[in-house]
């Protein structure tokens, strides 16, 4: 299959292509996504083969205007409606799924995973689909998210019908999700949305996504965000400790990079160098994040030593891909 490359101006094609059951990777504000109509038994099943995803993991739909959720959920509890300021934004929550949404898209839960996307082609394109739109990350299972077109024909040129060139995401990290279909709210992935944002709206909200045996997003059992190098984390609460660590780390290896921040970029004397940005930027570290992950690899690095990074803010939320991306491989000094 030929991936046709599509402008922001092409939208309509795009959404015909949806219509017709195909797959058209698209932009949003936290990374692309990889559409199908989500109505579709079989357009959803192409999803877990193009991306190689198991099947026990299930789609997010993505809807563009909170009248169409009854589409596709019922029992609504009152805090879904007193997020409502999140809605269009990075925040996806998990209801009582409806009859229409086929098990395709829950793999098996009785419940579905819903997000209303803010960026405008995002939301275009589910307008002219006419259909909720089902959209995974738009990686090979197991990669980094995309955060680029380029990103996205690196692991699926060949695979998919399609991809919208949109520009680099604006958060680059994935939405967070807080599951509703229980009495006690509950966070099972951090993200943009921070716990305290969502807690002025709704008080008190469990954080479960580190239950790392038996989590209720069957997502965060896999590996993930990994690029094909190894990464190491070193951690200490010294910087200049950590820097020397990793310093003589890079040394000790063959063809080693280093993941820096802006401040201890020039501290780094051994392998390839790549800063995040600065520390006390949070946003442009999650915003660069994944697209570092995968440069590495392009360079060909079998392994990345990296920094642990401040946990305040998105901070949790980049801290948390990270330590994935290294497999919970962890040195403290
Ligand atoms: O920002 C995002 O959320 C991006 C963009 C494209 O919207 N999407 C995304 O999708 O990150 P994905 O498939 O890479 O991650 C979705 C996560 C998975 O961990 C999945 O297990 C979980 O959501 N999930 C989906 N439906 C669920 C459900 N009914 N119950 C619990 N977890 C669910
Ligand atoms: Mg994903």
């Amino acid at each position: 299959m030929q991936t046709l490359r599509l402008a922001p101006d092409s939208i309509e094609k795009a959404a015909e292509i949806i219509r017709l059951g195909g797959l058209v990777a698209f932009p949003t504000e936290t990374v692309y996504g990889l559409g199908a109509d989500g109505f579709s038994p079989e357009a959803c099943a192409s999803v877990f083969a193009a991306k190689g995803r198991p099947a026990d993991n299930p789609l997010i739909l993505h809807l563009c205007d909170i009248s169409q959720i009854n589409q596709v959920a019922f029992d609504i509890p009152n805090t879904f409606y007193l997020l409502k300021d999140f809605f269009p934004g990075a925040l996806t929550v998990i209801l009582k799924k409806s009859d229409k949404v086929p098990m395709e898209v829950s793999a098996g839960l009785p419940t579905v995973a819903v997000r209303f996307p803010k960026n405008e082609i995002a939301r275009e394109l589910i307008r002219l689909s006419g259909t909720p739109i089902a959209a995974p990350s738009a990686n090979k299972s197991g990669r980094p998210s995309p955060t680029r077109a380029e990103h996205v024909l690196a692991d699926l040129d060949g695979r998919i019908d399609a991809v919208i060139h949109g520009g680099d995401c604006e958060y680059g990290l994935e939405s967070t999700i807080l599951d509703l279909s229980e009495n006690t709210p509950s966070i099972l992935r951090q993200g943009v949305i921070t716990e305290p944002r969502i807690s002025e709206k709704i008080g008190a909200v469990l954080l479960t996504q580190n239950a790392k045996d038996a989590p209720k997003a069957p997502g965060m059992k896999y590996a993930h965000y990994s690029p094909r190098a190894k990464v190491t984390l070193v951690s200490s609460a010294n910087i200049s400790k950590m820097t020397e660590k990793i310093n003589a780390l890079a040394l000790s290896r063959e063809n080693s990079a280093i993941m820096a921040t802006d401040e201890t970029f020039s501290a780094y004397t051994h392998g390839i160098v790549i800063s995040l940005g600065s520390r006390a930027d949070l946003d442009e570290i999650a915003r660069n994040l994944f697209a570092t992950l995968r440069e590495f690899d392009k360079r060909g690095v079998s392994q990345v030593f990296a920094e642990t990074l401040p946990t305040d803010g998105i901070g949790a939320a980049i801290m948390n891909r990270l330590i994935k991306s290294a497999g919970y491989s962890i040195i403290y000094v």
